[in-house]
């Protein structure tokens, strides 16, 4: 165990870290481990050029460690034309220069993992950018060896049935290549072929990008867009067998050859389909798939003040194989997306989050946590007591923690993709470049400033969100309960407050939320709890006991919550 002090953002701080233990040591990591998304380009700049790089986050990593990270998510750095924030892949096999160089990211996840933190990468396996050497050779030479690498056509009718994505931009699946003289096939941008899977050669290459990237020693993958590797006339192209075929092959094959590898599923499914990610406990396919199907409820709960489509979610959920867990999110880099909901939940959802038509980017909403929260203190906090303790590890965005905004005005997703805010100065911290250099300029918005709204400010203030989030994961660390512990919903007597229990061997945690905007006085039901006593997790208060007729009174101011230890009567 080493102590580490540091001065990198204000004054001192310190953390007792410990490096990352082996895979063997502790398998089930990613269970009780809280991921954090950074984005490269836009987190720290360490050499004055305005673009965030591998130095940069290695400089911060200090801070990540004292905020109580266990693992970073880095979306694509490999070389790119960028149009597509990275998922553009030129190059599966480099690093794009700006960022660094391949020894500065070895470097980077050797230093993280120095301080306890892992590292997991994006693997964008549906799609290249045409850019890609493969497509140039593809549509150049359609006998050569890439030929068969994308999915190419005469006719732009096949596949009728699949949905378009980008509905912003794209009005087919299909686009003319002149060059070729054939359509080809694309689920997303029209710069972004889909590559064949169909083709064995393909399935091979992709699995040695895989090996590549194990060999420098990250921990894991997001595996992104992977319901649309293989596509089937008569279907919508989404979740077919030979896409769960090939990714359970890869995860036996880094199960095999690179054990502990972790596989996140990036799958924007409903309920059932979600879960057919996890494959089976013969035939495993990804540890870890996002909470697509929550995540909109939760917001949806803060405005109806009432639980009840996260309860029908929780419920809905079949029970998972062995060493499975949810990702649990609020915000990322994409829009909030709002594909799996119903026509009526989505209407409310616009109609509640994104008014203005700007606010909204394809089938989704692309604004951060604070504002869509209205910078609503009580709301953030409630909206991430609920992240961390449903089931699930849970995934947090850069500069959430400190409640920064956005800015609608700019295209595409860029709007939540802004500079982090260091701190006051007129760089905010993130680079010595000239701000007006900056590829996405600082929030500077009323309210949202990044002169009032920054690391250094909301380190230095006992009562910021950073510091009630820090104390958060904090507790959240000390009992693995809320990692890997079994879920039992509760019943309340009012609609607004939500509750259930997280159970493991060792802790009994019960965790109740009020979703109304003014206070409730409630029972909650502890089924065979009579005799229990309790006590509040944060400040260690004691609090009720459990009553003869098995419930527990208990008041919560608007949008509170408590997480309350319940301990058996011979305790
Ligand atoms: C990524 C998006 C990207 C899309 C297409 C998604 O899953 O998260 O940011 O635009 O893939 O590449």
């Amino acid at each position: 165990m080493n102590t580490i002090s540091s001065s990198l953002i204000t004054g001192t701080f310190d953390t007792d870290t410990c490096p990352v233990p082996s895979p063997e040591e502790d398998p089930l990591w990613y269970r009780h481990a809280v991921f954090y998304e950074v984005l490269l380009g836009s987190f720290a700049d360490s050499n004055g050029d305005a673009i965030g790089d591998f130095k940069g986050l290695e400089s911060r990593l200090d801070y990540l460690a004292w905020l109580g990270i266990d693992c970073l998510w880095l979306p694509p750095f490999y070389p790119s034309p960028l149009q597509d924030g990275g998922y553009d892949v030129a190059d599966y096999m480099g690093v794009d220069p700006q960022y660094g160089t391949m020894d500065d990211f070895t470097d980077l996840v050797e230093a993280a993992h120095e301080r306890g933190i892992r590292i997991i990468i994006d693997m964008v396996l549906n799609h290249t950018s045409d850019q890609h050497p493969w497509f140039q050779a593809s549509r150049s030479d359609p006998q050569g060896p890439y030929g068969d690498f994308y999915v190419w056509r005469d006719t732009p009718d096949d596949y009728p049935d699949a949905r378009i994505i980008f509905i912003d931009t794209e009005k087919s699946n299909w686009s003319y290549d002149k060059q070729r003289g054939q359509y080809f096939w694309h689920r997303f941008f029209s710069h972004q072929p889909d590559l064949n899977f169909d083709n064995p050669s393909v399935r091979e290459a992709v699995k040695n990008v895989v090996r590549y990237w194990c060999r420098t020693g990250v921990d894991g993958f997001r595996l992104d867009a992977i319901p649309y590797l293989f596509e089937e006339n008569g279907t919508n192209c989404e979740n077919l067998s030979p896409t769960h075929d090939f990714i359970a092959e890869l995860r036996a094959m880094v199960d095999d050859e690179f054990p502990g590898t972790l596989m996140v599923a990036e799958a924007n499914q409903p309920p059932r389909e979600v879960v057919d990610y996890f494959g089976t406990d013969a035939r495993p396919e990804c540890h870890i798939c996002f909470h697509f199907p929550i995540m909109p409820r939760l917001f949806a709960a803060l405005r109806e003040e009432s639980g009840q489509g996260m309860r029908q979610i929780l419920a809905e959920l079949p029970p998972l194989p062995t060493g499975a867990q949810w990702g649990t999110f609020l915000r990322n880099h994409d829009e909030l997306t709002l594909e799996m909901v119903t026509d009526e939940e989505r209407a409310k959802m616009y109609q509640w989050y994104a008014p203005e038509s700007r606010m909204r980017a394809n089938i989704g909403i692309r604004r951060r946590l604070a504002p869509l929260l209205n910078g609503s203190r009580r709301k953030i906090e409630l909206a991430h007591a609920l992240l961390l303790a449903l089931p699930g590890s849970p995934f947090l965005y850069y500069g959430d923690e400190i409640g920064m905004g956005d800015n609608i005005w700019l295209k595409d997703r860029d709007g939540v993709r802004t500079p982090m805010q260091w701190d006051p100065s007129p760089s905010a911290g993130f680079s010595t470049a000239d701000p007006k250099d900056f590829r996405l300029p600082l929030i500077d918005a009323p309210n949202w400033d990044q002169r009032a709204v920054n690391v250094q400010e909301s380190m230095g203030r006992e009562t910021s969100l950073l510091n009630w989030l820090r104390e958060a994961l904090h507790i959240r660390r000390r009992y693995p309960a809320f990692g890997s512990g079994h879920m039992n919903l509760l019943s309340t007597s009012n609609d607004a407050v939500m509750a259930f229990l997280r159970r493991d061997a060792q802790h009994t945690i019960l965790c109740v939320y009020n979703l109304a905007g003014t206070p409730r006085c409630v029972d909650v039901t502890l089924p065979g709890m009579a005799g229990w006593t309790s006590r509040e997790l944060a400040h260690n208060s004691p609090f009720p006991t459990v009553k003869d007729d098995d419930t527990m009174q208990i008041t919560l101011t608007r949008h509170g919550f408590f997480w309350i230890e319940l301990l058996a009567p011979d305790y």
